[in-house]
């Protein structure tokens, strides 16, 4: 039988190549048209490399990581390489996970990705779901909701920062390059983050 962990990422897995279309052409209008193929090879290596059995989340992040930096290229995998790292050291040894380790997870995971592209909030970036996201998650973790009613409240919030990334121009990586033009595109990496905090909440749900 397979742990918790591997059938949650192998569930973000799928999405994500079921919508590497749809990423990638968002990515061709404002970037280099590689963001679904680049994050759909990088998990098809997660779907492979990752132990099936090991109920350890944090070993299972660590894993999926390094095999994203390794296999991903462009901006979004040592991007999204540091996020899975940065969580899985929050969840070293984890086998369950409270809504508080959630919100660490979270945090480490957006620190990382700061730490790494220099981005802030306001750039066109999949920071702009996932700070959000995150924010009201620990609001409502800290106002008594469970980790799965605060979670659906964070992806509410960040489709809302997809629809903001349409309102902006981007300041970072390729799709700056267009500057005012990049304003009417939803940033391909704020879908591809709220499309993975929303399959771990579908996930959690069953
Ligand atoms: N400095 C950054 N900080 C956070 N996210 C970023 C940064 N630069 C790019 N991104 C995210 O990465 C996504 C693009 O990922 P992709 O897989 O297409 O890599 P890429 O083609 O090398 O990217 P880019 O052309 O943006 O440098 C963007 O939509 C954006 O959300
Ligand atoms: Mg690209």
């Amino acid at each position: 039988m397979s742990s918790r962990i591997y059938d949650c990422i192998a569930a973000i897995a799928d999405v994500i190549e079921e919508n590497k279309d749809f990423l990638t052409d968002l990515d061709r209008e404002i970037g280099d048209a590689d963001h679904g193929v680049n994050m759909a090879r990088g998990f098809h290596a997660v779907k492979e490399k990752l132990p099936k059995d090991d109920p350890d989340i944090g070993a299972a992040l660590k894993k999926t990581g390094m095999t994203l930096l390794s296999t991903v290229g462009g901006a979004s995998g040592p991007l999204y390489g540091t996020a899975y790292m940065d969580a899985g050291k929050v969840a070293a040894g984890k086998t369950e996970l409270t809504a508080e380790d959630f919100g660490e997870m979270l945090k480490a995971a957006i620190a990382g990705i700061q730490k790494r592209g220099k981005a802030e909030r306001g750039e066109k970036t999949m920071l702009d779901s996932l700070i959000p996201a995150y924010e009201t998650y620990t609001e409502k973790v800290a106002g008594g909701a469970d980790l799965v009613t605060a979670l659906e409240a964070a992806c509410e919030e960040a489709r809302k920062g997809i629809e903001f990334t349409k309102t902006i121009r981007a300041t970072k990586g390729r799709a700056s390059y267009l500057a005012e033009r990049s304003i009417g595109h939803q940033d391909p990496g704020a879908t591809s983050a709220t499309l993975t905090l929303e399959t771990i909440l579908k996930f959690l749900k069953g």
